[in-house]
């Protein structure tokens, strides 16, 4: 139970977490931690690529213009400005540590970064590493990481809850520690520090249904709202309308990027819908072609409907999206022949720990940045793409307020171990995987892409039983890893029911058919611990 001791502690080793580490280590002794390996995050699956504001006829303002109108009234235009003019110096930073943007030349023999375009955007303005882009930034960022001396990695330790002034009723408020599981031995070790930054991304496995790997539990919101900060925003799920449909393929995402390059959706019957539902068509943002494939699935009582780019040649298939064409070929479609069958499925939590622009939450001393984290800059559905940005951005911004203040924090003074005395092991865990099974299955039923208030009534009523049940368990046995993660899962599904209730509207990602139109004045939903 040896105390660890650090100036910063980073939970979570995705582009965030992984970026903030790198901007402090020069100065700061850094602990840095991820749940599962280091790759285990939303990053590594990223596809699409980043935003930021590269090509010629670009422009600040046409980028922020685009973010606002995705965000449906919403977002935080400060917000959207300040990441938005950051977009830039952000990729060249990247760039810097290496990392391998995909490049063509033009005409005249010049090289060039490849822009791409994605949903919403007015501009081919994504850069990307081919069709892997998250790849490229974890293998990049975490080759200097573990070659750094000031940052010592933990893998297999997930951090169960923070430990501040107010919880131990000290005269400060302030975030001093965590208590952290080690997910090998099962022991539960104290970490003392200075910071602590949240980076442990989203919460997708809320649903039944997502793009996300399975470390994507919420478990950084889940621990702030223990702690006593305000999360916003949590009705705003995103879902991305095209995984691949295959019993095998464990929603496998085929990015934006394909329709950006001319991939059409189609029915069973080969038409092609989109322009019934925007002029923008398949390039419309995503809570619109979510929707829409949505209410054709319903409509026609069909299991998919159909992404088809095979009208291009082969090899710009195999050119721009090699990884998606290899994995959908071992899975049986040729997308350079055939169409192949895509379904929505839960993305990207918008909502989160709210900060400021220097990623700083309620709690002095405690940031949160990465998915996990609310600044206003998504509103109420993100732009495709400007996620990356987001971390990259809040990364930089938080590691110079860190910085500005190191010398005048001092280390907490000892913390107390975590208790143990009173629980013993588990002797039931068919509580755990029931619990967890039922409660993605009613959020996915519930609480999905079209909402009723009845539907989420019916929400509300079976988490409360599934939150007093998880409680009275967790007081009972010995945390692991699961029982963790279904706590905060739990917390979180709460999170976003009660959010949903409060919205009396339909905007962006959040449609319900109680209240279809969109209130004339656009409201944050703010919950206070
Ligand atoms: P993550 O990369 O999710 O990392 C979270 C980390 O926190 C992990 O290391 C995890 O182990 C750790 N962690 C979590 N909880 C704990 C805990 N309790 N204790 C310890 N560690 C913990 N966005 C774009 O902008 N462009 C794209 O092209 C794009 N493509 C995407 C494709 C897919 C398939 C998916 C799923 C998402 C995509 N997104 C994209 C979204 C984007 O990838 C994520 O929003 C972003 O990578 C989140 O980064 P992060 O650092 O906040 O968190
Ligand atoms: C994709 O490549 O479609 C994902 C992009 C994103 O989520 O921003």
């Amino acid at each position: 139970m040896s105390p660890i001791n650090a100036d910063v502690l980073i939970i979570g080793s995705g582009a965030a977490g992984l970026s903030l580490a790198l901007e402090l280590a020069n100065h700061a002794k850094v602990i840095m931690l991820s749940k599962a390996a280091l790759e285990s995050g939303c990053t590594q699956y990223a596809q699409g690529g980043i935003s930021a504001v590269l090509g010629k006829d670009d422009s600040f303002a046409s980028h922020v213009e685009d973010t606002l109108s995705a965000g449906a009234g919403l977002c935080d235009s400060d917000i959207v400005n300040f990441t938005v003019s950051q977009g830039p110096e952000r990729i060249a930073w990247l760039i810097e540590q290496g990392m391998p943007f995909t490049q063509v030349s033009d005409s005249k023999g010049n090289i060039n970064y490849h822009l791409t375009r994605e949903g919403g955007h007015s501009y081919r303005r994504v850069i990307h590493a081919d069709d892997a882009t998250g790849r490229a930034i974890v293998s990049t960022l975490s080759t200097k990481v573990n070659a750094h001396s000031n940052i010592h990695f933990l893998e297999n330790h997930i951090a169960i809850d923070l430990i501040t002034g107010s919880k131990l009723g000290l005269s400060t408020s302030r975030c001093l520690g965590a208590y952290v599981l080690n997910i090998h031995t099962g022991k539960v070790v104290v970490i003392r520090t200075r910071f602590i930054v949240l980076a442990s991304g989203g919460a997708g496995k809320v649903y039944l249904y997502t793009s996300n790997p399975d470390v994507a539990t919420g478990d950084g919101i889940a621990v702030a709202w223990r702690a006593g900060c305000r999360v916003a925003n949590m009705e705003f799920i995103q879902f991305h309308p095209t995984c691949l449909y295959h019993p095998q393929a464990k929603s496998f995402l085929i990015s934006e990027a394909v329709r950006g390059e001319g991939g059409k959706l189609k029915l069973p019957d080969g038409n092609t819908f989109m322009q019934r539902y925007d002029s923008r068509a398949e390039l419309a943002p995503r809570d619109i072609v979510a929707r829409a494939i949505d209410h054709e699935m319903k409509r026609l009582g069909c299991d998919s409907v159909f992404l088809d780019i095979s009208h291009k040649p082969k090899s710009f298939i195999m050119d721009h999206f090699p990884m998606i064409y290899q994995r959908c070929l071992a899975l049986g479609y040729d997308m350079a022949t055939q169409a192949i069958p895509v379904v929505p499925a839960a993305h990207y939590t918008c909502g989160g720990v709210m900060t400021d622009r220097h990623g700083r939450t309620d709690i002095d001393g405690l940031y949160a940045i990465g998915e996990v984290a609310f600044t206003g800059l998504h509103g109420a559905n993100r732009m495709a793409s400007n996620s990356l940005l987001e971390c990259l951005v809040f990364a930089h911004a938080a590691s110079l307020d860190i910085l500005a203040q190191l010398k005048e924090v001092t280390l907490p003074p000892s913390l107390p171990d975590w208790d143990e005395s009173r629980v013993t092991d588990s002797d039931e865990e068919v509580v755990v995987s029931h619990n967890w099974d039922e409660l993605r299955r009613f959020m996915w039923d519930y609480v999905g892409i079209v909402r009723t208030s009845k539907r989420l009534e019916r929400a509300k009523r079976r988490v409360d039983l599934l939150y007093s049940e998880i409680h009275e368990y967790y007081s009972h046995f010995r945390v692991t890893n699961d029982l963790i993660e279904l706590r905060n899962l739990t917390l979180v599904a709460d999170l976003i029911i009660r959010s949903a209730q409060l919205r009396h509207e339909s905007r962006g990602l959040h449609y319900t058919l109680d209240y279809p139109e969109k209130n004339p004045i656009a409201q944050n939903t703010v919950l206070i611990p």
